[in-house]
C-alpha cells in the first residue's frame, strides 16, 4: 500500500505554501516534540512562507525546538554550513524568536563522535514530532545516499557522485545525516520536490519498488508521510 498523501500544485511557490502549512500544523499537534529542518534550494519559499505566517502571528515558534537533519563535514575547511543557510532563511528571521535549535557541528574532527551525540540529543529531547524534507535528484533524503540501510541511524556518509557534482562539493566529501531510522520515527514527514530536476526521484519514491536504491521509497508506509510537490516535479507520474 502507497500509504503517502501526494499534492501537486501549479506553481513551486503554491507547493511551499501548503508545506509550510502542513509544517506549522504539525509544529502545533506535535509541541512536545522536535521539528525537524533541512537545508537546500527547495526549503527557500518554504521557509519564506513559515516567516510571513510567524509575522502574522508572532510567537507562533516561540516554544519551538528546532533540530537539523544533515550537514557537510567541513573541518577546516571554513565553509557555509547548512545550520547557517537554515539560520539565515528562517530562524533570524523569526520576530517572536523560537526555544533552540539543535545543530550538527560539521566542523568537527570527530564527525563519527557528533553523529552520535546528535542522535542522543533528539532522543533526549523527545524525539522528532515533524520532519521536514527535500529530496534528491537522485532519491537521497537527508544524506542517506542510494544504497542506505532501511533501518540506518545518524552516521557520517559518503555522498554518491551526483550529490557531489549538484553541490559543487570536493571528491572526498563527507556527510552527518539523521539515518532513514530517525527520520521514521517523526510523527510527520513532509517531503517538498519541486522542478522538473525531481520528477525522476519523485516516480521512483512513489511508483517505483520500495527499496535502497531509491532511499525516499523507505519512507512510504510511515503514517504520516506527505509529500507536496510542483506540476514540473510531477510531470512523470502516472
Ligand atoms: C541535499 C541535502 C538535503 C536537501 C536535499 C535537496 O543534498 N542533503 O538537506 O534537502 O539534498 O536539496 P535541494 O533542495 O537543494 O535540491
Amino acid at each position: 500500500m502507497l500509504r503517502c498523501s501526494v499534492r501537486v500544485f501549479d506553481t513551486p511557490h503554491l507547493a511551499a505554501a501548503a508545506a509550510g502549512e502542513a509544517f506549522i500544523d504539525g509544529v502545533s499537534e506535535f509541541n512536545r516534540r522536535l521539528a525537524g529542518v533541512a537545508a537546500g534550494r527547495t526549503m527557500k519559499p518554504v521557509y519564506d512562507h513559515l516567516v510571513s505566517a510567524e509575522a502574522r502571528s508572532s510567537g507562533l515558534f516561540s516554544r519551538t525546538t528546532f533540530v537539523q537533519l544533515d550537514e557537510v563535514v567541513s573541518a577546516g575547511r571554513g565553509d557555509a554550513s547548512f545550520s547557517d543557510e537554515i539560520d539565515r532563511h528562517l530562524l533570524s528571521r523569526l520576530s517572536g524568536g523560537y526555544r533552540t535549535f539543535l545543530v550538527i557541528n560539521g566542523q568537527t574532527n570527530q564527525p563519527d563522535v557528533e553523529a552520535n551525540r546528535h542522535r542522543a540529543t533528539i532522543l533526549e529531547n523527545g524525539g522528532l514530532g515533524v520532519q521536514l524534507l527535500g529530496i534528491g535528484v537522485n532519491g537521497h533524503v537527508g544524506f542517506n545516499e542510494p544504497g542506505c540501510e532501511p533501518d540506518s541511524r545518524c552516521r557520517v556518509t559518503e555522498l554518491a557522485m551526483s550529490t557531489l557534482k549538484r553541490n559543487g562539493y570536493p571528491p572526498d566529501t563527507r556527510a552527518v545525516t539523521l539515518g532513514i531510522a530517525e527520520i521514521r520515527s517523526a510523527q510527520r514527514i513532509i517531503i517538498v520536490a519541486t522542478g522538473a530536476a525531481k520528477s525522476p526521484a519523485v516516480k521512483a519514491m512513489i511508483e517505483g519498488q520500495k527499496s535502497r536504491s531509491c532511499p525516499a521509497s523507505l519512507l512510504r508506509g510511515h503514517p504520516d508521510l506527505a509529500l507536496f510537490m510542483d506540476r514540473a516535479a510531477a510531470k512523470d507520474l502516472s
